[in-house]
């Protein structure tokens, strides 16, 4: 069975979907774009991602490319005919294509639409969730809005690559002032000897997580106290756990940071119960 991609209106086998070569999110990073988890055939906290997506237009003053149920059609259809099961779906939208200009194009250039499917085995992740995961630090030099989900991912490969060279498989930045603001690709997680789960409070400098949204309705849920604060890298290392979350792979506990255990260097059970109790409290739409 051969791949099929959405592109602007259109379901076209993966080998012939393609963008303009002056697509704006080609060669300006102008566009976002979401990646929503899929379970069992369902996704995963839909609702959220889309209000998510259409926040980050809304900030760029992307014109919205068209309504939030033909946008919920695109990704079933991409989904069914892709015939994923468990995996993910991934949704960029850009300015469009146009003559380079940095100036924002007129009316004349509508959004480009990219939607993908992709198959992910569940059992990788549910494997690397008991052993858990390295991370290794970075400074933070990424742009200033980093709320908005933009396709701007430059910093992040960088930072994922050199953690891979390491051994580890997330990055996490930390500010000037030593400060995890959040992972490469994931929200940052701590849980200090009282129990108390810590995360960074969001704002600019971070991107507020669907997943790290329906985990707070479980630590709610469990009487599991959170205190939104940021944390320092040395605290991360002195934790009892850690753990990152995002869609592709919700809840992941952390044993190591720059090389040093995280607690007992094992996954914590703050985190592993997060992992469990997560698909209870997410969102399930059918497709
Ligand atoms: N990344 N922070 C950053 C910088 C991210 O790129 C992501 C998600 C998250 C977690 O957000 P969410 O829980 O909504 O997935 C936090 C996605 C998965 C990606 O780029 O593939």
């Amino acid at each position: 069975m051969s791949r099929i991609v959405y592109v602007n209106g259109r379901y076209v086998p993966y080998g012939q979907a393609a963008v303009h070569v002056e697509d704006r999110g080609f060669q300006l990073g102008d566009a976002i774009y979401e990646v929503c988890e899929v379970r069992g055939g369902r996704l995963i906290d839909e609702a959220r991602h889309m209000a998510r997506l259409d926040r980050s237009l809304g900030e760029l003053r992307i014109p919205r490319p068209m309504s939030a149920p033909a946008l919920a059609h695109v990704m079933r259809e991409v989904i069914r005919r892709n015939r994923v099961r468990d995996g993910a779906v991934y949704l960029q939208v850009s300015r469009g294509a146009g003559p380079r200009d940095f100036y924002f194009p007129g009316p004349e250039v509508v959004p480009t639409v990219v939607c993908l499917a992709r198959a992910l085995s569940p059992e990788v992740p549910a494997a690397r969730a008991l052993s858990g995961i390295a991370v290794k630090s970075m400074p933070e030099i990424r742009w200033g809005r980093c709320d908005i989900k933009t396709v701007m991912l430059l910093p992040a490969c960088l930072a994922k690559e050199a953690a891979r060279k390491e051994g580890a498989s997330e990055a996490w930045f930390v500010d000037g002032e030593g400060y995890v603001t959040e992972g490469a690709s994931s929200n940052a997680w701590i849980v200090d000897d009282q129990g108390t789960v810590i995360t960074k409070p969001l704002g600019t400098d971070i991107l507020p997580g669907v997943t790290r949204a329906t985990v707070r309705d479980v630590l709610q849920k469990e009487q599991i106290s959170l205190v939104e604060r940021p944390f320092l890298l040395s605290e991360a290392q002195s934790a009892r756990e850690a753990f990152i979350t995002s869609a592709t792979q919700t809840v992941m506990p952390v044993i190591r940071v720059d090389g040093r255990p995280v607690g007992d260097g094992r996954p914590g059970p703050v985190a592993t119960l997060l992992r469990q109790k997560f698909h209870q409290f997410a969102a399930i739409s059918d497709i």
